[in-house]
Parts: C-alpha cells; structure tokens; sequence
C-alpha cells in the first residue's frame, strides 16, 4: 500500500525534531538502564553546529554574557562555545528542582551569577525545557537584573503542555515526552558523561 503523506505539525523555523527510533545499537553496558538511543552523538555534534552559526550572526558584534544553567547544560555549553568565534563572556547559574527523582519538585537556587549584566546582551543556556518552570524562574530574576537584551537557548525542548509559556529563540531538538539522559542530563546524578542522549528505562516510582 503507498504511504499517505503524514499531516505536518507546525514548528519554529529551524528546529529539529526527533521521534524514537531502534536504529542506533545502546552500547552494551548501558543496557540495564538506557531502552534507546533518542539523539546520537553525531547528530548532537551537528545541531549544535548550526545553532552555534544562528548565535554567531546574532551576537559577533555584541560581546554578550552567555549564562548556562548548572549542572546539566555544561556538556552543551562547552561544545557550543567552541563553535564561537566571537567575544563573550562565560558565566554559570545554579538551580536545583529534580531530587533523585523524575518528577519537578521545588525551585533552589544552588548558585549565583558572577557577572553584572546590566546593559549587557545576555543569552540564558539550558538543557531541556520541560514544564518551563525553571526558565521562568530564572529568566524573572535575571530580567531584575536589567539586562539589555535577554534571549533562551535550549538544547531540548518536550512535547509537553507548559506551564509556563516560554518560547525559546534557539532550540536544538524537539523530543517526545520521555525522561531523557546523557550529554550533561542526568537523573539522580548518573548518566552526564553519556555521548549520546538516550531514554531512560521507567525508573521505579
Ligand atoms: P522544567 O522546570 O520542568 O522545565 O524542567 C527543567 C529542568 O528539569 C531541566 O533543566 C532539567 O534539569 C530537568 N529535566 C526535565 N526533564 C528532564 C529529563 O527528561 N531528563 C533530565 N532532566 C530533566
Ligand atoms: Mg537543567
């Protein structure tokens, strides 16, 4: 039977979204917990190419302070960095809200910014948006702090009902609503240093 053209979702201009697919293996001694390579390596290391290129045409005059949300954006931020070749200004946020668990909890703040931003271009980093509590968190305190302009970048965003609505300038992938790690993303502090973005198997409850 021919396939029927699939209706298309519509979606901001130049994300990519991903579905599940079995095609790239889980190296073996992942294979207790990961149940599927979602994003790999390669593909990672492409998008944030292109994302890179976006910022570059946007801030190569503006020396902005680029802010990127500890613990789980480091990965991100650091390839996405090298990818700019214009001058910046490096600075880290620290938010708490997962503990151990899978669930969106309380927001903290674990650490505070260094860098005065008033007058200043800045660029928030984060690794996923899921409900959108924490960016708007982060992005109310960061607005009293009178930057010049304030944009978002984010390396995921889930298919999810927010709530908060937050649109993100740059986003790298948009992804099913699955609990996710690897690439700086972890849960209960495992599974940063995974190449690859991957879906955790259900943890128990
Ligand atoms: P939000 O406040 O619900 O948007 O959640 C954002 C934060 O929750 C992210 O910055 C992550 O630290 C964490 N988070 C949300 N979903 C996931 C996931 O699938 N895997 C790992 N961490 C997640
Ligand atoms: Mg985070």
């Amino acid at each position: 039977m021919p396939r029927l053209p699939q209706p298309q979702q519509p979606r901001p201009a130049g994300t990519v979204v991903v579905q599940h697919s079995s095609r790239t293996r889980v190296p073996h001694h992942w294979h207790p917990d990961i149940q599927s390579i979602l994003i790999p390596t390669t593909t990672l290391k492409l998008r944030v190419k292109s994302l890179a290129q976006s910022l570059q045409h946007h801030y190569e005059d503006k020396n902005p302070v680029l802010i990127s949300v500890l613990n789980g954006t480091v990965v991100f931020t650091a390839d996405l960095i090298r990818s700019l070749n214009f001058p910046l200004t490096l600075d880290f946020i620290g938010t708490s809200s997962y503990r151990n668990q899978t669930r969106p909890g309380p927001l903290h703040f674990t650490k505070k910014l260094s860098t005065n931003i008033q007058n200043r271009h800045v660029l928030l980093i984060d690794d996923i948006l899921d409900t959108g509590q924490t960016l708007h968190a982060i992005l109310t305190q960061l607005h009293t702090l009178k930057p010049r302009s304030l944009r978002t970048c984010v390396l995921l965003q889930k298919r999810v009902p927010r709530t908060h609505a937050i649109r993100p300038h740059y986003t790298g992938f948009n992804i099913p609503n699955a609990f996710v790690v690897g690439y700086g993303l972890d849960y209960a502090e495992q599974y940063r240093n995974l190449p690859f973005i991957g879906v955790l198997r259900t943890p128990p409850p």
